[in-house]
C-alpha cells in the first residue's frame, strides 16, 4: 500500500510508526550519546554494521535515523545520512569519491560555499577541478579526464536558476562509471528526484525548504547503503559532522508540511515573476517557469513545479540594487532561502562574494543581480513591497538623467 501513497501521505507517514513504548505519534527526541547492548556480540555486530543500531552519538542517533530513513524514501534512495549543515553534506559527498590526485567536474554556477570548498579545500588536498557549463553536454564530455572521479551539479542553480538535463548528464556519467552528485536543495524531493533520473548521490541543505522554518542548519546525503556507510564511518564520523537529535526533530516536524509549503512557495514565486516580467526597472529575469527561460521545456519535464526562487537584474547595477534592497519594508535582507519569510540577497556582495569579480561575471552574477526567496506571505503584499522599492530605482535614474533645475543652477555657479 505504501508504494501507492502520494507524496503528501508519504512525507507524513514513512520512516516512523507510533513509538512502541509510549504510543507517541510524533517522533521522540533521544538526546543520549551512548547506547547499551544486551551482550558483547550485539555491540560488535552494531559497530561492524552487521546489525542495524546506534552505538555512539557521533555516528548516529535514533531521532536522526528516523529523519534519514524518511528522506531516503522520499528521494527514492537506498539510505541517507543527516549532517550538521548543507556544507557538511556537500563536503562529505565529494570526499567520499575524491582523494589526492583526483579531478572533479563542477557545473559553473553553484552555491558560493561549494565553490569555496572545491577551489580552496580541494586544492589544498591535491584535488583538481574544472567549472563547466553543463548545459553544454559536449563541453561536459570534453572536460572529463582519466582522473575525473565525480561530476557535481546543482539544478536549478544558485543564483541564476539554470536548469541542467539530469537524465543526459547521468547517462554521460554512468557510461564512464563516474558518480553524479546533485544538489537538490532548491527543489526538494517534492519537486525533483535526481536518483530516479540516474544520478548516484543527492545532497541537500536541509537548512532551507526541508526544515523550512529558518531555525536549523543541517544537511543530508542520499546514496547507496555502501556510500552512506562509508560517509558515516570514514568521513562524517571522523570529521565529527553529526546532526543532533533536537535539530533532527525540528526537521522532521518541518517536513510534515513540505508539500503544503512548497506548493505555496511555488505559487507565490509564479505571481512575483509575472509581476517582475513587465517592470521597467528589471532588465533580466531568471525563473524557469517563464516561457522565455532557456531551459523552460526541460524544467517542465524534469521538475514537478518551478520552485520558490526568482532572480532578477535591476537596471543601474550595484547602486540600484542597494537602493532597492534598502527600500524594502516587508522583505528581509538575508542569506538563506526556503523560509516562511520572503528573503532577498545580493549574490555579488553576499552569497557569491568570495568568487573573484571576473569569474563572477563569467558565471553571469552581475552587480545588479538580486536573488529573491519568495516566502509564504500573501503574494499581493510581497508584490506591493517590491513595487514600492523598485520605484526608488526609477526615481534615482530619473534624477541622474534629468538633474533638478536648482542642482543645475548650483553646478553652474560653482
Ligand atoms: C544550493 C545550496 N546548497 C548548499 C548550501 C549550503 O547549506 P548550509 O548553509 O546548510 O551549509 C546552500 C546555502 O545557501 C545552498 O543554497
Amino acid at each position: 500500500m505504501k508504494d501507492s501513497w502520494k507524496f503528501d501521505t508519504k512525507v507524513v507517514h514513512v520512516g516512523y510508526q507510533p513509538d512502541k513504548c509510549t504510543g507517541a505519534v510524533s517522533q521522540p527526541i533521544v538526546p543520549a550519546v551512548a547506547y547499551a547492548f544486551p551482550n558483547a556480540d550485539a555491540a560488535a555486530a552494531v559497530v561492524s554494521g552487521q546489525m542495524e543500531g546506534t552505538f555512539y552519538g557521533r555516528y548516529g542517533n535514533p531521532t536522526t535515523r528516523t529523519l534519514e530513513l524518511k528522506i531516503a524514501e522520499l528521494e527514492s534512495g537506498e539510505d541517507a545520512i543527516a549532517l550538521s549543515s548543507g556544507m557538511a553534506a556537500i563536503s562529505s559527498a565529494l570526499l567520499a569519491f575524491l582523494q589526492h590526485g583526483d579531478h572533479v567536474v563542477v557545473t559553473k554556477d553553484i552555491y558560493g560555499g561549494t565553490y569555496n570548498f572545491v577551489t580552496q579545500m580541494g586544492s589544498r588536498f591535491g584535488i583538481s577541478h574544472d567549472f563547466v557549463d553543463c548545459t553544454n553536454l559536449e563541453a561536459l564530455e570534453l572536460s572529463i579526464r582519466e582522473n575525473t572521479k565525480a561530476i557535481y551539479v546543482e539544478t536549478p542553480s544558485n543564483p541564476l536558476l539554470t536548469i541542467l538535463d539530469l537524465k543526459q548528464i547521468a547517462m554521460i556519467a554512468n557510461a564512464r562509471g563516474i558518480p553524479l552528485i546533485v544538489d537538490n536543495t532548491f527543489m526538494t524531493p517534492y519537486l525533483q528526484r535526481p536518483l530516479e533520473l540516474g544520478a548516484d548521490v543527492v545532497v541537500h541543505s536541509a537548512t532551507k525548504y526541508l526544515n523550512g522554518h529558518g531555525d536549523v542548519v543541517a544537511g543530508v546525503v542520499v546514496a547507496s547503503s555502501k556510500v552512506i556507510e562509508f560517509i558515516r564511518k570514514r568521513i562524517a564520523g571522523d570529521l565529527g559532522q553529526n546532526l543532533n537529535a533536537w535539530e533532527s526533530f525540528l526537521i522532521l516536524r518541518g517536513l510534515k508540511t513540505l508539500g503544503l509549503r512548497v506548493r505555496a512557495h511555488c505559487e507565490n514565486a509564479r505571481e512575483v515573476a509575472a509581476f517582475l516580467t513587465t517592470h521597467p526597472q528589471v532588465q533580466a529575469l531568471h525563473y524557469p517557469g517563464l516561457m522565455s527561460h532557456p531551459q523552460h521545456e526541460l524544467a517542465k519535464q524534469q521538475m514537478d513545479n518551478m520552485g520558490g526562487v526568482v532572480s532578477f537584474e535591476v537596471k543601474g547595477g550595484l547602486e540600484s540594487a542597494k537602493a532597492f534592497m534598502n527600500q524594502l519594508k516587508l522583505i528581509l535582507i538575508s542569506f538563506s532561502l526556503g523560509d516562511p519569510e520572503t528573503l532577498v540577497q545580493h549574490p555579488a556582495t553576499m552569497t557569491h562574494f568570495s568568487i573573484p569579480p571576473e569569474e563572477r561575471l563569467q558565471f553571469g552574477i552581475t552587480d545588479g543581480l538580486i536573488r529573491l526567496s519568495v516566502g509564504l506571505e500573501d503574494a499581493q503584499d510581497i508584490i506591493a513591497d517590491l513595487q514600492q522599492a523598485l520605484a526608488v530605482i526609477g526615481e534615482q535614474m530619473e534624477q541622474m538623467e534629468h538633474p533638478k533645475m536648482n542642482e543645475v543652477v548650483n553646478a553652474s555657479v560653482e
